[in-house]
């Protein structure tokens, strides 16, 4: 190849080397390959000219996903220091760009790399909380959507409602009072980015920067974090079978303005808020005029008999009720949606429209006629379906491997004995394309319990069995 050297470059093992990757620091994985190589390569140790290792072979070599090398050789191609060259390979660059040294400023780093392994990637198996890849509704959203892009194109230019549009809220004040029981008026619906906006806007209407929040324990790393950041205090309550530790919380922060919890199925165990705690937590609610923001996630998606009604059923005033599209349609739409008491709507109503109004209405739009053709309610019924499937196809799996198994909403938990290192198992399974989660990050006291939970919904070509004997393995080599 005219300008090439034929010199194959370090091995995969010791380009591996010369990266020296730091699982959990702040920076992505593909950030911190990224700059091992161009580092490599400015200080020569990755000489010009040379063929680099396949993104298979570094990606096994690192233990990690092939898509985060394949992201940053991307972007290495892009800054010149690469060649891609289809089957032969992929090249440092013969004649290296002027500065040929590590640029000063890299890129924006990824946010959260110390918890999320990678944005813009396929779902890996086990991985939790992202619907299954094969069974999205691919046909008849496009053509939907398609309508409604054309629609837009050539349709009005005026400001949209903030509050997002008022299809979309008109058809879930139908959705949400046939199947989560709750009765509200279109007001009071917001559509948000997601489940985060949702969050976003509630800290910032209700002023709740200084204040504590009760937040479940185990419960949503991610709803902790942000609770914290927002300047608001996240004060670890128990879950037990029943849900929440209602009285946990008086003991531990009577005085919270809110209680940020997961009642319809709890994030990770799984279980349903019982009636009487949700009797007790609206009496607190109620006496010490506090909020509670209820993360409806799964929303209908029970696998187990009926999907409890939503707690903002019981009582709309204390109530803050949040649903996302992330679970049941894809969390590439980053759409939700927040329904608040109707004494807080106009409030909110403002809040929205000065500080976070809603994105673009056209996926609104396609979604709420999505919902008004009866499409959605029809995809929630296959879905279940499909992952009860999953489910019980994952139990039969792990069954000749773990003898204690628990289901936990739409993931099966394996508790291991305390003391086994689950983190260092959950980085190691990357490497075969295994994403479990490690149930002790869930907890405030990290060494209380350990184990793994597996999400159901994304099955591996051929089946579940061989991913259980590589757990298993896993399980052994850092037992
Ligand atoms: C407990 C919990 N709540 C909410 C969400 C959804 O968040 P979003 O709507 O921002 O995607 C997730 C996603 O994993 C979750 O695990």
């Amino acid at each position: 190849m005219p300008g090439i050297d034929k010199n194959s470059g370090p091995s995969a093992v010791q380009t591996a080397e010369q990266i020296g990757l730091q699982r959990y620091a702040d920076r992505s994985l593909t950030e911190q390959i990224r700059t091992g190589m161009a580092q490599a390569i400015a200080e020569g140790r990755l000489p010009a000219g040379s063929r680099v290792p396949s993104c298979r072979d570094l990606a096994v070599a690192l233990g990690v996903a092939r898509g985060t090398v394949r992201a940053a050789y991307d972007m290495l191609v892009d800054s010149q220091l690469l060649v891609a060259r289809g089957a032969a390979g992929t090249w440092v660059s013969a004649v290296l760009p002027a500065a040929h040294a590590i640029p000063q400023k890299g890129p924006v780093l990824a946010p959260l790399a110390d918890v999320v392994h990678a944005f813009d990637v396929v779902p890996m198996t086990f991985q939790m909380g992202a619907p299954a890849s094969d069974a999205f509704p691919a046909k008849v959203w496009s053509r939907i959507l398609a309508r409604h892009v054309r629609e837009i194109a050539g349709g009005a230019t005026g400001y949209a409602d903030p509050r997002g549009s008022l299809a979309l809220r008109q058809e879930l004040v139908s959705y949400l009072s046939l199947a989560r029981g709750i009765r509200c008026q279109a007001s009071q619906v917001i559509i948000t980015n997601g489940y985060t906006g949702a969050l976003g806007i509630i800290c910032l209407a209700l002023g709740l920067h200084g204040s504590r929040a009760w937040s479940e324990d185990p419960g949503y790393l991610l709803a902790r974090r942000a609770l914290n950041l927002a300047g608001i205090e996240a004060i670890p309550v128990p879950v037990d079978e029943q849900g929440i530790s209602v009285a946990d919380g008086i003991r531990l922060a009577d005085d919270a303005r809110v209680a940020l919890i997961t009642p319809g199925q709890q994030s990770p165990l799984g279980v349903t808020l019982s009636l009487a705690r949700r009797g007790e937590l609206l009496a607190w609610a109620r006496r010490q005029d506090s909020w509670i923001i209820e993360d409806d996630y799964l929303g209908e998606l029970q696998l187990q008999g009926r999907a409890a009604p939503a707690l903002a059923a019981l009582d709309a005033e204390r109530v803050l009720h949040i649903g996302t599209f992330s679970k049941t349609l894809s969390p590439a739409l980053r759409m939700g949606y927040l329904v608040v008491p109707d004494a807080l709507a106009g409030h909110f109503a403002e809040t929205v429209a000065l500080l976070a109004p809603a994105s673009s209405s056209v996926l609104h739009n396609a979604v709420a006629e999505f919902l008004h053709e009866g499409h959605y309610m029809r995809h929630l019924r296959r879905m279940k379906r499909l992952y009860a499937a999953r489910l019980s196809e994952l139990l039969q799996a792990l069954e000749p491997h773990f003898t204690q198994l628990s289901r936990a909403a739409l993931a099966v938990i394996i508790p291991l004995p305390q003391g086994t290192r689950d983190v260092q198992i959950a980085k190691a399974a990357l490497a075969y394309g295994l994403a479990p989660s490690p149930l002790s990050v869930w907890y405030q006291d990290k060494t209380a319990y350990c184990g793994l939970v597996l999400g159901v919904t994304n099955l591996p070509e051929g089946g579940f069995a061989e991913s259980a004997a590589r757990l298993k393995a896993l399980v052994e080599e850092f037992g």
